[in-house]
């Protein structure tokens, strides 16, 4: 959370780090601020608000010329969102300027010895702390900015991406991370700084990720200088050829990135699929597998740990591989693993789930599994990653950037990778039998164009959300593959249209959720012909009977639910395994309908942030 940006070099800064800050907004976006230097000075200003907010202030405060500069866009941890508590902060002498994402957890301590120094401070943020802490260690030991940076980041306790520079040498900006992402753009003559690559992609492919306990002084007409926080070894740094491009984070005339997202879901899952399976040949070719498939198939447990969104895949993951390979499964909140004191051993596989890759607390439990001795497979969207690198290996998602903050492809297509993993198991173990393995791909390879078809029943799920856009709570009942689509749905509504929601399991009704219903409350049930079709019929005769509003997502040709469902909506046919892909699009629809309907604020909803590298 928090978006970091900085840009040294022959252009003009403001526009470079604006631009940046807008695409970074999706990391949070309660308050912003800039720092440019503008030849002599730092020119600050900041603001509660969005980075539009930012702009409009920018324009009546501050000039903006100046080839250096840095920016921030806050989702706020310590101190709430107010002008002050944005950042950029400056140190007290006023000569050092800093931006930070992440937490410093000694801040307190820290900031009583700088109060008995005499320091003093303006906001209640630890990054105040963290930067008149750099200026005490540049005064006290008489050293360089640089060198300062590493004294005190080996003082302090917590979670990082940093870039501060010295007005009186603006030839530089420090930089350094541990636990929070940070990219160095590594242009003809120029450089940027970022917590993605999303702000300097239409200026150059060529980047370094700085590893976690790693910092980099970048410094006009120079090499970027990596070196190790703790010991000041230098680092020979990676230079990463992107293959991001710019349309792919642009909204391409959609109102909003979501719907963007949820219609690109068939050629998401298409490129999931590319090169990986080759139905015809009845062929799953998966280097990350395929290179420890040993440790696959003896694992005698497969644990799932992640985080929202990712947590539900795991759980449509739980039953897809046991189903498929007879491998139990356990599904874990990674927040709750990394602190339950786990039994964990070397037979365990442990699959995590990230779309961001940055994920705190997703993080920490595959630290936690990696030092049990646990073989730690990553699941993630976002290329070069903290999660991708520090997992043994993993399979990328390839559903291309998610900006929107509600996840929507990214969860589609992990459901994809998973189970394509599943099936490769299962064909290697022979829990599966070939018809059966080559039913499967056969029919996967149908999904993209049935979710293109799923994807037309875009303006009846608009009707249907008008008619109940102004409820104040909704269930969302599914059973077997589609309870954890159900949750799935429910999560989706509440965090951008802030209507309360809960998602059961079908069966699970009566035994409390029942209690709501009346004349007032829609209940989205899930009921495809497959699996415990039936038993379902009867969960939606029991809330018809309670006056509830059925919306039913069914599949196509469905004649019994049609006929006590308030509305349906229709999936095309496929496999029951293969039914989450389909029945989660009108899901994302509806929320997203619904939200726009409410006037919400459907890309960056209240209090959320995309990235969560905070626990
Ligand atoms: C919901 C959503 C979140 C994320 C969760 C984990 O729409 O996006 O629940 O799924 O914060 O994020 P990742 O997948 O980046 O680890």
């Amino acid at each position: 959370m928090c978006g970091i940006v900085g840009y040294i070099g022959h252009r003009e800064a403001y526009p470079v780090v604006l631009k940046g800050l807008k695409r970074l907004e999706y990391r949070g976006y309660d308050s912003a601020g800039v720092a440019i230097y503008d030849g002599k000075n730092i020119k600050l200003s900041k603001t509660k608000g969005k980075v539009a907010d930012l702009e409009d202030r920018v324009k009546n405060e501050i000039s903006v010329d100046g080839s250096l500069a840095i920016g921030h866009t806050r989702w706020a941890t310590h101190g709430e969102p107010n002008d002050v508590n944005s950042h950029p902060h400056y140190s007290n002498s006023g000569e050092l300027v800093i931006i930070h994402n992440g937490i410093i957890e000694n801040y307190e301590p820290l900031k009583q010895e700088l109060i008995n120094r005499g320091y003093t401070f303006q906001s209640d943020t630890d990054t105040e702390v963290l930067v008149n802490l750099i200026e005490d260690v540049k005064k006290n030991e008489n050293v360089k900015l640089g060198k300062a940076v590493q004294i005190a980041l080996n003082q302090v306790v917590g979670a990082y991406a940093i870039a501060v520079f010295d007005k009186n040498k603006p030839d530089e900006i420090v930089v350094a991370r541990l636990g929070s992402p940070l990219v160095i753009g590594i242009g003809d003559e120029e450089f940027f700084i970022a917590s993605d690559a999303t702000p300097f992609i239409e200026y150059t492919n060529n980047a370094i990720y700085l590893e976690d306990e790693e910092m980099a002084i970048v410094r006009r007409g120079k090499k970027v200088k990596v070196r190790k926080i703790k010991d000041d070894s230098l680092v020979d740094p990676y230079v990463q050829e992107l293959q991001l491009n710019l349309e792919q984070i642009e909204k391409g005339g959609y109102d909003h990135f979501m719907l963007k997202e949820i219609y690109e879901q068939p050629r998401a899952i298409l490129d999931t699929f590319r090169g990986r399976m080759l139905s015809n040949e009845g062929i799953i070719r998966m280097a990350g597998v395929d290179d420890n498939i040993e440790k696959f198939l003896n694992a005698q447990r497969i644990l799932i740990v992640a985080c929202g969104t990712s947590w539900h895949a795991g759980l449509v993951a739980e039953y897809v591989f046991e189903n498929l390979t007879r491998t139990p499964v356990e599904v874990e909140y990674a927040s709750e693993f990394r602190y339950r004191n786990p039994i964990i051993t070397e037979k365990d596989v442990v699959i995590a789930i990230s779309q961001s890759g940055e994920t705190a607390d997703t993080l920490a439990a595959i630290k936690l599994a990696k030092s049990k001795g646990a073989f730690v497979f990553g699941v993630c969207n976002v290329v070069g990653s903290s999660i991708s690198r520090e997992t043994n290996a993993g399979a990328y998602t390839h559903a291309g950037p998610e900006i929107g903050v509600a996840s929507t492809k990214a969860f589609t297509t992990q459901i994809t990778v998973l189970t394509l993993i599943a099936l490769k198991l299962a064909q290697k173990k022979g829990t599966i039998s070939t018809s059966e393995f080559h039913g499967y791909l056969t029919e996967m390879s149908a999904i993209p164009a049935k979710v293109e078809k799923t994807l037309e029943s875009d303006e009846h799920v608009k009707t249907i959300s008008s008619i109940y856009k102004d409820a104040t709570n909704f269930l969302y009942l599914g059973r077997g593959y589609n309870f954890p689509v159900a949750l799935e749905g429910a999560l989706k509504l509440k965090e951008i249209s802030y209507i309360h929601a809960e998602g059961y399991p079908a069966a699970e009704m009566k035994h409390g959720p029942i209690a709501l219903i009346d004349e007032q409350m829609p209940v989205v049930v899930i009921a495809t012909r497959k699996g415990h079709y039936e038993k379902v019929v009867s969960n939606i005769q029991e809330i018809k009977s309670r006056k509830g509003k059925i919306i039913a997502v069914v599949m196509q040709g469905d004649t019994s639910i049609k006929k006590i469902a308030d509305y349906v909506i229709e999936i095309p046919e496929t496999l029951e395994l293969l039914t989450p892909l389909l029945t989660t699009i009108p899901l994302q629809l509806l929320s997203y309908y619904i939200a726009v309907m409410r006037n919400c604020n459907v890309d960056q909803p209240r209090n959320l942030a995309k990235s969560v590298t905070v626990e």
